[in-house]
């Protein structure tokens, strides 16, 4: 097998009969809506064909940048949160040794913007204290505070540890074409610029320069990422949805049968920040209108000891979509024990890969036994390849679910209201009348 393939025999068995059947038609509605681009959020369609359309030229630059920011640094911190920071953290987590960061070897990707916190922005800027550091910002709009506040303080500090002309070469801003703060900034400094294309929205943006030149920097092969999701464009461009439409069909007949929540399931902890990505991906298409499968996800089989109790035994509106690698990069094998007091002699020879696919295969029995339905996506292995291919899976099935459920999966419009009372509570100009109304409720 070399590509992603999806299971749903384990998922469809406990619906009532014609259940999933009847959504057919609705479903290869939702799909044509999609291709002919006449739905909801029609504007924020760039993603579909954008793996076809990613230009040689571009990988071929972005790797350019890439290979000079790792010349010069040892560390290069990406700025960005949500959309601008998701895709990225997945992918190089998943494709990266677990133990990368204690081994200082060749150049080390870092996060911030994602968080407001104090103490991990003081500790970042401490650590960078004797480095030699860079820094990728990423914002489409070039407004959003987390990451503004982070950019502020590591390009003063940049500025300080290697002057403002050396600073501009080690920054790089990956922003809209022309508007927002960040736009106008890194025009005034001179930094070097990549577009966030306008029908691209943040959380499908990991194709595209947000996610490509981290990726890139942490020294992964973009062309590979996206030639595996230009595949999986055309298995499903070509095959009317294909498994993204069957997966999409799927979850909403599971919703319609009051599955309220999906449990994304990895085991391998390197995936961990891919359940985030995809976490983002959904949570933001789909909740809307009072409506949506509520995404959640957990890590196996460390999860198994902590919420492996509540799936099983707990209210019956969730089901799982489990990833599993099917392909380990090194192999382990159990040793025997002559004295055997911990009596595991009986998995003496076997490969851990080998016990933790039966934990799976013992779990997915006990949970489809206990009534918690269960979808599988099987991938040959983490490789860059097949998680473009995942990528643009998630990607499709999320665009087709959405019209589906009857929402517009390309906005994001309950994100501003947290947004306007934080602007309101910090007495931002522009923002009196909310300040004056909140401080009334306070
Ligand atoms: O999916 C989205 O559009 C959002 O979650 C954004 O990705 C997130 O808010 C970051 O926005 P920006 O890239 O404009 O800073």
């Amino acid at each position: 097998m070399d590509k992603i393939e999806l299971h749903i025999e384990n998922a469809v068995s406990g619906l009532k009969p014609g259940a999933f059947d009847s959504l057919a038609p609705v479903a290869q509605d939702a799909f044509n809506t999609l291709v002919s681009g006449n739905g909801a959020g029609n504007d924020f369609l760039g993603w579909v064909k954008l793996p076809t359309e990613t230009p040689h030229e571009l990988i071929a630059d972005i790797n350019a940048t890439a290979k000079s920011l790792r010349e010069k640094c040892q560390t290069v911190v990406a700025v960005g949160i949500g959309g601008s920071y998701l895709g990225a953290k997945a992918v190089i987590e998943a494709l990266s040794d677990s133990f990368a960061a204690y081994r200082h070897e060749g150049c080390e990707v870092l996060f911030a913007g994602q968080n407001i916190g104090e103490d991990y922005l003081y500790e970042l800027s401490d650590y960078l204290k004797n480095r030699q550091f860079g820094i990728v910002v990423i914002s489409k709009s070039g407004t959003t505070t987390e990451p503004a506040i982070a950019f502020r303080l590591l390009k003063e500090q940049l500025e300080k540890q290697v002057g403002r002309q050396e600073a501009a070469q080690r920054i790089v801003a990956i922003t809209d074409e022309k508007k927002g703060a960040l736009r106008s900034l890194a025009n005034e400094e001179g930094y070097k610029t990549y577009i966030i294309p306008d029908n691209v929205g943040g959380r499908f943006s990991v194709l595209t320069p947000v996610g490509l030149l981290p990726i890139a920097v942490a020294g992964f092969d973009i062309e590979a990422l996206v030639c595996g999701a230009a595949r999986m464009q055309h298995a499903t461009l070509n095959n009317q949805g294909g498994i993204a439409l069957t997966y999409a069909q799927t979850r909403n007949a599971l919703y319609q049968a009051g599955k309220k929540i999906e449990i994304l399931v990895n085991y391998n902890p390197k995936l961990h920040f891919f359940g985030e990505w995809w976490k983002q991906l959904y949570g933001e298409s789909e909740g809307k209108d009072h409506k949506g499968i509520y995404p959640a996800a957990v890590d196996f089989s460390t999860d198994l000891h902590s919420m492996g109790q509540w799936i099983q035994e707990g209210e019956r509106t969730i089901f799982e979509t489990v990833i599993s690698v099917l392909g380990q990069q090194h192999s382990v094998v159990i040793p025997t024990d002559d004295s055997n007091l911990d009596g595991l002699n009986y998995i003496a020879g076997k490969r851990v890969d080998e016990v933790n696919k039966m934990a799976e295969l013992g779990t997915r029995i006990a949970h489809v036994d206990g009534g918690v339905p269960n979808i599988r996506i099987t991938v040959p292995a983490l490789r860059e390849d097949y998680l473009g291919e995942l990528i643009y899976f998630f990607e499709a099935a999320c665009g087709i679910s959405g019209y589906i459920l009857g929402v517009n999966p390309f906005n994001q419009p309950g994100v501003e209201f947290y947004k306007r009372n934080m602007f309101a509570l910090l007495e931002k100009p522009g923002y009196e009348a909310e300040t004056a109304a909140i401080k009334a409720k306070l």
